[in-house]
C-alpha cells in the first residue's frame, strides 16, 4: 500500500499562527512508536462505533473522517453501508497506521482494493477537494486546534466538504468527561503488548479560560521490551475544550444548521454530567461557493 497522498501539491510552510497540524510530530519520542501506542490506546476505544455505523446508514454516500487518525471508525463506517471513505489527517505516523490496518482487515482491504477507501494527508483547517460528502466527521479532533479561529477554519472546511443535504458530526468531550482538577503525574494503564509491556504515566493541567477548558496533558509512555531495556516515550499537547454553545455559534458562523445536539454516542440530551459533546449539523446554504 502507497503512502498516503499528500491534499495540496507541496508541503505547506506552517504559519506562525498555526499549530502543526501533526500532534506526532516535535514530539521528543519516535513518531512511529508513538503512532502505535496511540493504536494500542484507542483501539479499546469501541463505545461509538455502533453511532458512527448509525450515521453512515442515515447519511447513504461517501463519508469523510476529518482526523481520522488510525482508521479506528472505518470498518463501521462500511458496515453501516458507506460507498467511500476518505480519511484525512495530519499525522503520516498515523496514517501509516491506518494503512497497516486497511491491510489487517479483509472488508477495509477488499474497499481499498476497489478504490473506495482514501487516505490524505492533510490538515482539516484547510484542505479543499473538488469532491462532496453525504457525512463528514470531526470525532476528537477540535479539541487539537488551537481554541474559536481554529475550530471555525475546520467547521468552514467541513461544510464546504458536504454534499447540500449532508450531514456533519462534531464529537468533543462534554462537561462531565472534562477532569474536575489538576492530575499530578501518575500511572495510567499497564499493558501487555506481544513481548513487551507498556507503562502509560500523564499528568495534566487546567486552565479555565473565556473560550472554554484548556488543558496541558503530558504522557509519558515506557515500553519495557522482552530483554530488560526501555523504550521511554515523552509526549506532551495542548488540548482544548469548547462549552456547547461556544460551539453551536461556531457552527452558526460556519453556516451550519444544528439539527441535534446530545450528550451521549446514546443520543441522550446534553446536560452537565455530559461525558460527550456531539452536534449533529447541516449546510445552511447552498450552492453559492465555487472552490
Ligand atoms: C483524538 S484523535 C481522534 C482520531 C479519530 N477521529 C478517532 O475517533 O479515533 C485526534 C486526531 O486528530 C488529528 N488532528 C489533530 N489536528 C489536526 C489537524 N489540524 N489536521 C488534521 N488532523 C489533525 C490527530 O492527528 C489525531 O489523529
Amino acid at each position: 500500500m502507497g503512502r498516503p497522498r499528500r491534499a495540496g501539491r507541496s508541503r505547506e510552510p506552517q504559519a506562525e499562527a498555526y499549530r502543526l497540524s501533526d500532534i506526532l510530530a516535535g514530539q521528543p519520542g519516535d513518531p512511529e512508536l508513538l503512532a502505535e501506542v496511540y493504536d494500542l490506546e484507542h483501539d479499546a476505544v469501541d463505545e461509538d462505533l455502533a453511532f458512527y455505523r448509525e450515521w453512515a446508514r442515515r447519511s447513504p454516500g461517501s463519508v469523510i473522517d476529518l482526523g481520522c487518525g488510525s482508521g479506528r471508525l472505518f470498518e463501521a463506517l462500511l458496515a453501516g453501508g458507506a460507498t467511500r471513505i476518505v480519511g484525512v489527517d495530519g499525522s503520516p505516523s498515523l496514517l501509516a497506521r491506518a494503512s497497516a490496518r486497511i491491510e489487517r482487515h479483509a472488508s477495509l482491504r477488499d474497499a481499498h482494493a476497489r478504490g473506495r477507501i482514501e487516505l490524505v494527508e492533510g490538515d482539516v483547517r484547510r484542505i479543499r477537494r473538488p469532491d462532496r460528502f453525504a457525512l463528514a466527521i470531526l470525532a476528537g479532533v477540535l479539541s487539537h486546534l488551537d481554541g474559536p479561529e481554529d475550530a471555525l477554519r475546520a467547521l468552514t472546511v467541513a461544510r464546504r466538504l458536504l454534499e447540500p443535504d449532508g450531514t456533519l458530526v462534531v464529537d468533543v468531550l462534554g462537561p462531565g468527561g472534562l477532569p474536575p482538577h489538576d492530575l499530578p503525574l501518575s500511572v495510567d494503564w499497564e499493558r501487555e503488548w506481544g513481548d513487551r509491556r507498556v507503562v502509560r504515566r500523564s499528568r495534566l493541567e487546567r486552565r479555565e479560560t473565556p473560550e472554554g477548558l484548556r488543558v496541558a496533558y503530558a504522557t509519558l509512555t515506557d515500553v519495557v521490551r522482552a530483554d530488560g531495556t526501555i523504550a521511554r516515550l515523552p509526549a506532551s499537547f495542548r488540548l482544548w475544550y469548547p462549552p456547547a454553545a461556544a460551539l453551536i455559534a461556531l457552527a452558526g458562523e460556519a453556516e451550519l444548521a444544528v439539527h441535534g445536539i446530545y450528550g451521549s454516542h446514546d443520543l441522550e440530551a446534553l446536560d452537565d454530567d455530559s461525558e460527550r459533546c456531539i452536534i449533529v449539523a447541516r449546510p445552511l446554504t447552498v450552492g453559492l461557493e465555487t472552490e
